[in-house]
């Protein structure tokens, strides 16, 4: 039961990690990396015994990352599967786990498919991935809830409740001595996972930030943008911009140039002074954040150094955003 519990567990993760790298990608900085937050995180499975008795079981240590590529890897220390009861945790390891020490996942992310995702919005995603456990390769896919927490914090939880069978994990003899040791008359063969991942963007950025890989998934909504937006009226509501941005290339004010700004990761311009808050927040320039930014720059980039209360107006935003993107080149 903990065995099926716990490659659904693994199952989740995987998923989660995928979901992640996704989120990661999509955070920007396409050459950066993500760690999971093993403190934040959890990875916990149920069982029930004599068909009343449900129980909450979890593994207290994972770790994981995703890589700038977005190969997403998650470790589950099978040792430190936590039962609640001392001699049933051994039992797993020595029945259920063979002895084994621990289990990986492993999965692929499709940047694209996060990139557009803002601070504070979510998406449920498909996952497929690939759970090594005991020897075996099992492909496992689930659906995945993801929430970009913040610039640089990313949260995939399982959307819903995940369900691994005993058999589908070729643990079933494993359970069955547990069934026998605790001298119980049944313990259910598929066991409820749930699974919570906490990313956070690694410290590094992307060196020297190339905008290029980044370039393919922003540009659609950024031509969606431009095209819905009235290049004119956007120059006029530029002028609210001007007291500290130019467009030109390499002219910097008070603050960075705009040139060429949209499809580039934030903080990127060369020679100017950047707070730490935008320099770090891994956000790309596409029409969505763009959006998010100019309604209201703190709230999106808390700390930003960007003194100006936000653009109010839908129509402005698009307009001023049609128009940088006008002007790129
Ligand atoms: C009072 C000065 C000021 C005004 C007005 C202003 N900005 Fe800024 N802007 C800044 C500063 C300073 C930064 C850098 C912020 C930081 O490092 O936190 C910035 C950063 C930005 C960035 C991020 C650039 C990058 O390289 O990551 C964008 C995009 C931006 N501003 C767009 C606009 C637009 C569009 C307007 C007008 C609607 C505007 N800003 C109005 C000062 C201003």
């Amino acid at each position: 039961m903990l065995d099926k519990m716990i490659r659904g567990a693994a199952i989740a993760a995987v998923a989660a990690m995928m979901m992640t790298g996704h989120m990661a990608m999509a955070d920007g900085h396409a050459a950066t990396g993500w760690t999971l937050d093993a403190g934040s995180s959890k990875l916990a499975f149920g069982s029930v015994k004599k068909e009343t008795i449900g129980e909450v079981h979890s593994f207290e240590t994972i770790s994981g990352s995703v890589s700038a590529q977005g190969a997403v890897a998650l470790e589950i220390d099978l040792t430190s599967v936590q039962t609640n009861i001392d001699i049933r945790n051994e039992r797993f390891g020595e029945f259920v786990f063979n002895g084994a020490p621990k289990a990986t996942l492993k999965a692929d992310v499709n940047m694209a498919e996060m990139s557009a995702l803002a601070i504070g919005a979510s998406d449920v995603i498909d996952v497929e991935a690939v759970l090594s456990f005991l020897g075996a390769d099992l492909d496992v896919e689930a659906e995945m809830f993801a929430m970009r927490i913040s610039g640089t914090q990313v949260m995939i939880t399982t959307n819903d409740m995940i369900f691994v069978g005993v058999e589908d994990l070729g643990i079933t003899a494993g359970v069955d001595k547990l069934m026998e040791l605790a001298k119980l008359s049944g313990i259910t063969r598929t066991t409820p996972v749930t699974l919570r991942l906490i990313f956070n963007m690694d410290e590094k950025k992307a060196e020297a930030a190339p905008a290029a890989p980044v370039l393919a998934p922003v540009l659609a909504p950024v031509q969606v943008a431009a095209a819905s937006g009235d290049v004119d009226a956007g120059k006029k509501v530029f002028k609210k911009c001007k007291a500290c941005h130019r467009i030109k290339a390499g002219k910097n004010g008070a603050g960075p140039t705009l040139h060429n700004v949209i499809g580039a990761p934030a903080g990127a311009v060369d020679g100017f002074n950047y707070s730490e808050a935008m320099a770090g927040s891994g956000l790309v320039w596409d029409a969505e954040t763009l959006s998010a930014f100019l309604a209201k720059p703190k709230a999106v980039v808390k700390g930003t150094t960007m003194i100006f209360k936000g653009l109010k107006k839908d129509a402005d935003i698009a307009n001023v955003i049609a128009y940088i993107a006008s002007e790129a080149g």
